[in-house]
């Protein structure tokens, strides 16, 4: 089995290999950037090097970033819990070049990543273009030897990505995996997309434009390359889990929650033990990078977080706060790919304690 730690390790290693510099996550607090609440994609850490405002000492980087997405463009709150993909903390593993390798590099690292050291089932893989973006098309076909009916032309905002109004952004060619038809849905771009059968892991956005503001849109110095895997996603797919919340590290969570209330995780309230493990995660990484309960602005994104866990825990029949017991399996399973957690400690346990 791969488990998240190693899926971690084995993407970042890949790149490395091929030239990329490993980077850590940047904070979810975004550094000077007033248009983000919260670091949404691994791209953010990099918006102005593709848009040429800044310089690095390399062209080509990898990441594992944290992301958080609750308010703003991004904002999958509502829907955490009740569904087998939306969370409001999860992990995106990234590759990126600044005006380095293009598209071609970009499709054929994706293709020997997932399906000579991941080992996903080729007859499995489908993908998504940008409508008229031919020369995708025809690298995917060249790479992966796919026939036309597995590269299906999507016109629509989900095959063009931005960051939100302002900032780096262009089309974009997801890779889908077909759970067969145990799970409803139907591929992408048709009437039963929404369902969980096609499950999309990774984007690999072709950047090539700078969003200046409602229709102002200006040419980037040169294409570069953003990508964003869900840590989740694959290795849900890996572990043969149709929900990324029956992964190992998502289980251990829910595990410690049903220790600490007896109610299995399982049956009709496994819900509200989904919430609680993603809280759990977006709670203690954003205090952990700054963030503090309050009524406004970010802090209060955090006490909405926090307080709709608790309600969570107390639907679960918890008399006493809850959250902060959890802390400690929570550095266990991540604290190593994120020491900040380890830092943080003690600062994360107060905070939860305390709201
Ligand atoms: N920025 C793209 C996304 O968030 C790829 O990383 O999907």
């Amino acid at each position: 089995m791969s488990s998240v730690n190693e899926i971690r390790t084995a993407f970042l290693e890949f790149f490395a290999q091929r030239g990329h510099e490993i980077l850590p996550s940047s904070p979810l607090v975004p550094r000077n950037d007033p248009t983000l609440m919260f670091t949404n994609a691994g791209m953010v850490q990099f918006k102005n090097v593709f848009t040429g405002i800044e310089k690095r000492p390399y062209s080509r980087a990898a990441t594992a970033q944290k992301c958080v997405r609750a308010g703003g463009k991004h904002n999958d709150l509502d829907n955490v819990g009740y569904t087998a993909r939306h969370h409001t903390f999860f992990e995106m593993l990234g590759n990126f070049s600044f005006g380095d390798y293009f598209k071609a590099d970009a499709i054929e690292f994706a293709w020997t990543l997932i399906t000579e050291v991941l080992g996903l089932t080729k007859d499995r893989l489908l993908v998504t273009v940008y409508h008229d973006d031919d020369e995708a098309f025809d690298l995917w076909k060249k790479i992966a030897g796919f026939s036309d009916s597995k590269i299906i032309r999507i016109s629509t905002s989900d095959n063009f990505w931005s960051m939100g109004d302002t900032g780096p952004c262009g089309p974009c060619s997801e890779i889908f995996f077909d759970q067969g038809e145990k799970l409803f849905g139907g591929p992408p771009g048709s009437a039963d997309q929404d369902g969980d059968r096609y499950l999309e892991f990774w984007n690999l956005v072709f950047m090539q434009y700078e969003q200046l503001g409602p229709g102002e849109r200006v040419a980037l110095p040169r294409p570069s390359i953003d990508t964003g895997m869900g840590i989740e996603r694959i290795a849900a797919l890996l572990q043969g889990a149709t929900s990324n919340y029956d992964i190992d590290l998502m289980r251990a969570l829910i595990l410690a929650v049903a220790a600490a209330t007896s109610v299995d995780p399982d049956g009709p309230q496994k819900a509200s033990h989904r919430v609680i493990a993603d809280h759990l995660r977006a709670s203690a990484f954003l205090v952990a990078d700054g963030v503090l309960p309050s009524n406004e602005g970010r802090g209060y994104v955090l006490r909405r977080i926090m307080r709709r866990a608790m309600r969570h825990a107390q639907l679960l029949g918890a008399k006493e706060p809850l959250m902060w017991r959890l802390v400690l399996v929570l550095v266990r399973e991540m604290g190593t790919a994120y020491p900040e957690l380890v830092r943080a400690e003690a600062l994360i346990v107060e905070t939860l304690r305390l709201e």
